[in-house]
């Protein structure tokens, strides 16, 4: 399973992509919100701390033909900008029209199964279930995945699923244990997500034994 960053922060960006692990980049417009910049800029800004990975915006409006054009205006910017498209009939219309055009689109704001096969039928290159918010909402993800796993091998579907609205690490486990192909990660569960107890104490316990071994 690769790993996204959930995040609009260019600094949070950058530490991740140097450690090497870094596959893409998701934005939403809470998180462009909560940084208080322009959208375009801010594209443009994580294309220039990353290389050859997909930058994911999201197109705003209700009507295809809004989300159309913005998400033509956004996918301007550059080859590896992706489309986020709401999972609404005019979001599929959408989907549809932006794949003719050879623009790549993630299909967000999935809770559901069908939601899930409805949008990759219509063309989006990436899907997202929300496993958080479904949590939030006393719901199971885990169902969710589960039946993803059977109906993306049953019919041989080749859109990429993105376990989305990560709140912890185990479910990036989870996620890829049930067959995800990318889970999109807050920068904060990121870096939780590379500790443990033990590997702390061993470094301290290996530091403290090269110490007093001294200059042999
Ligand atoms: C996915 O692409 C979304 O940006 C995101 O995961 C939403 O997560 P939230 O429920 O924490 O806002």
């Amino acid at each position: 399973m690769k790993l996204f960053i959930d995040s609009a922060n260019v600094r949070e960006i950058k530490e991740i992509w140097s450690m090497g692990i870094l596959a893409g980049v998701t934005t939403n417009p809470t998180l462009i919100a909560k940084e208080g910049v322009n959208i375009e800029k801010r594209l443009q800004e994580i294309l220039s701390v990353t290389e050859g990975i997909p930058v994911n915006g999201e197109a705003m409006g209700r009507e295809a033909a809004e989300l159309v054009a913005h998400g033509k205006k956004l996918a301007a910017i550059d080859q590896r900008i992706v489309i986020k498209v709401p999972m609404t009939a005019e979001g599929l219309k959408a989907i549809r029209e932006m794949k003719a055009e050879g623009i790549r689109t993630n299909a967000t704001l999935i809770f559901t199964a069908t939601q899930c096969l409805a949008a990759a039928r219509a063309g989006a290159s990436y899907i997202s279930p929300f496993l958080g918010r479904l949590e939030d909402n006393s719901r199971s993800y885990i169902s969710l995945l589960e039946e993803c796993r059977q109906i993306w091998q049953s019919h041989g579907l080749t859109t990429e699923i993105i376990a989305a609205s990560i709140r912890r690490r185990s479910q990036v486990a989870e996620a890829a244990a049930r067959g995800c192909h990318i889970a999109t990660i807050p920068y904060p569960v990121l870096l939780n997500m590379l500790l443990d107890p033990l590997t702390e104490a061993g470094i301290k316990r290996f530091e403290e034994d090269w110490a007093a071994l001294g200059s042999v």
